[in-house]
């Protein structure tokens, strides 16, 4: 096989993943009476300089699998691959070298930088643990702040001297200052007004094509993720229903879910699509802690069948190139 035939290896892929979280009864004698299945058998992979866009609403997953990635929480089970190496179970000084380049921008830049630290010694602590000297992380810090597009004259600020926009800038600063390849930004501009949060995706953009970064973008509607993504997968209850080319997905959704995310998602600045084809989400996410049997979206979906609420179906090939989890397309 010639070399050019090699397809580039993944940078993360994962595997079967899953992150279940033991709910317990009882104060004095806690006992585990069942578990949240926060993260069920997921499985994907992101290429060196690419983008996953994971959508879907509050508590299906999200934030779960991307913690899981950067490995600030452990896997129930499953793998997940980095560079071919396994790293679902690595600690100690094997993790902490791996986490210069698994790194987490969060959508909340006030709550998750420290309000009474000054600017630079926020963007530099991932440096300092990491034993830079003084001179060379006041260096660094200018550096990421410019490349941010903040001024170095801004290091002596406090975080709530900054706008929001600005103030989620600084994250990424953080987020950047070990030079890491894969970053997930947890609905990193969810909180932002719309014309802020379109110079923060521009600015991630620019970021990953002149660094070659990955991200997994994180939020809850597909028109955030749209023009960031080359692919998206779409999660309900823990688990992916539907994942492929953005195109494709957005094209041509095949998932009910996915239609209906995406009939509520304003087209060309416009309101949501309107009249045939529409299909309107309605009634309540089940309770993560006892899913619906079968299917679990049978309980709102339009197009459920008798054997949607026995049988629960698995991600298949669709004509149009993405997988989706629904026994329409089996
Ligand atoms: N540490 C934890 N202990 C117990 N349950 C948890 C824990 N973290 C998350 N969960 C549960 O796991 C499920 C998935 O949570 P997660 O935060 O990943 O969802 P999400 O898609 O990011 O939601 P949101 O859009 O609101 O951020 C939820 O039911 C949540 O309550
Ligand atoms: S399997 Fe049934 S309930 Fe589930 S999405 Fe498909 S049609 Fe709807
Ligand atoms: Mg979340």
């Amino acid at each position: 096989m010639s070399i050019e035939n090699v397809a580039p290896p993944d940078l993360i892929r994962v595997d079967n993943l899953s992150k279940h979280f033991p709910i317990t009864r009882g104060t004095l004698f806690r006992r585990e009476t069942g578990a949240v299945k926060a993260v069920d058998r997921v499985s994907f992979s992101v290429s060196p300089g690419k983008t996953l866009g994971l959508v879907g609403e509050s508590g299906c997953g999200k934030s779960t699998v991307g913690r899981l990635l950067v490995r600030l929480i452990n896997a129930s089970d499953g793998t997940i691959w980095m560079d071919g190496t396994d790293i679902t179970n690595i600690s100690g000084s094997d993790l902490f070298r791996r986490r210069r380049d698994l790194q987490f921008v969060f959508q909340d830049p006030m709550s998750s930088l420290n309000p009474r630290a000054r600017v630079d010694s926020i963007i530099a602590e991932p440096l300092i643990v990491r034993g830079s000297e003084a001179a060379a992380c006041r260096h660094r810090v200018a550096e990421l702040l410019e490349l941010v597009g903040l001024s170095p004259s801004h290091a002596r600020r406090f975080p709530h001297e900054f706008s929001g926009g600005q103030r989620q800038r600084v994250g990424i600063a953080r987020a950047l200052a070990t030079n890491p390849r894969f970053i997930v930004c947890d609905e990193a501009v969810s909180a932002l007004d719309v014309s802020v949060q379109a110079q923060i995706i521009n600015l991630l953009k620019r970021l990953q094509s002149e660094m070659g970064l990955s991200y997994l973008f994180v939020a809850h509607d597909l028109s955030v993720v749209k023009h960031i993504s080359d692919e998206v997968a779409v999660m309900y209850l823990g688990r992916i229903v539907e994942i492929g080319d953005k195109h494709k997905v957005y094209a041509r959704p095949a998932h009910p879910y996915t239609q209906a995310l995406l009939s509520a998602v304003p087209r060309h600045g416009s309101v949501a699509r309107r009249g045939a084809g529409r299909q309107v989400l309605t009634g309540e996410l089940p309770n993560p802690i006892n899913p619906p049997g079968g299917c679990p979206f049978h309980t709102r979906c339009p197009q459920a069948m008798p054997r949607c609420a026995i049988e629960r179906p698995e991600l298949v090939h669709v004509a149009n190139g993405q997988q989706a989890a629904c026994h329409l397309l089996e």
